[in-house]
């Protein structure tokens, strides 16, 4: 499992003790919001349990990391790159910060920036990409600062407190992120 170092972060492996962090969070109604709809569903022990399992013995392909601050291991958040055999070449990625107070101080964009030199330089995919609730003005403003495009939207796709609402579909390409690397 790589293990990816940046100046105030570090992309880890997940580990027993990061459960209790994840259920900390994981049936929060308003970090659910901005998260697929599997997570409208109330998350059992059980289930939770079940993923870390998964994770901890790579049952689940691609590559999933604990976001924890570099000098103390703090667990900070998670984030995903999912990736597939077909050829390609493209991954998506996810990503959750769950704290309010840990929102805002950067984290995430140096959590994607080590992601995303992960995914070009040493797995050499072509793309990457995800899709964001259209309403999620920070996360949008992240991914479209970091070089993501919007190459779609997803109309009417989730069905969530009595309203249908729209998905966008946001990737970048290898070339796009090196170059917006060089220019840095
Ligand atoms: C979206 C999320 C990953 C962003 O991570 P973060 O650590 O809070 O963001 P950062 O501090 O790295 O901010 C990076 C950029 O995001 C944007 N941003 C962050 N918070 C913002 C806010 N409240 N309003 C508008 N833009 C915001 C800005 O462009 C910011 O760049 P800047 O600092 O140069 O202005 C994180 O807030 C989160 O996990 N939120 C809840 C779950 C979620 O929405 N996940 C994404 C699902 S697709």
């Amino acid at each position: 499992m790589p293990h990816l170092i940046g100046p105030r972060i570090h992309l880890r492996e997940y580990r027993e003790d990061d459960f209790s962090a994840i259920r900390s969070w994981i049936n929060d109604p308003e970090v659910a919001s901005h998260l697929s709809p599997i997570f409208d569903r109330v998350q059992t022990e059980a289930m939770t349990r079940t993923y870390v399992d998964d994770v901890l013995h790579n049952r689940i392909p691609g590559h999933r990391f604990i976001v924890a601050d570099r000098d103390s291991d703090r667990y900070i958040g998670q984030v995903d790159l999912r990736t597939t055999d077909d050829p390609s070449h493209q991954a998506s990625l996810a990503i959750v910060i769950p704290r309010r107070e840990d929102r805002g101080q950067g984290y995430g964009r140096e959590a994607l920036t080590l992601l995303l030199d992960f995914a070009f330089d040493r797995l050499n995919l072509h793309k990457v990409w995800l899709e964001v609730f259209a309403a999620n003005a920070p996360a949008i403003a992240l991914y479209e600062s970091l070089g993501f495009s919007r190459d779609g939207v997803l109309r009417e796709d989730v069905y969530r407190d009595g309203r249908y609402l729209d998905m966008y579909l946001m990737a970048v390409l290898a070339r796009e992120w090196r170059g917006r690397r060089r220019d840095t």
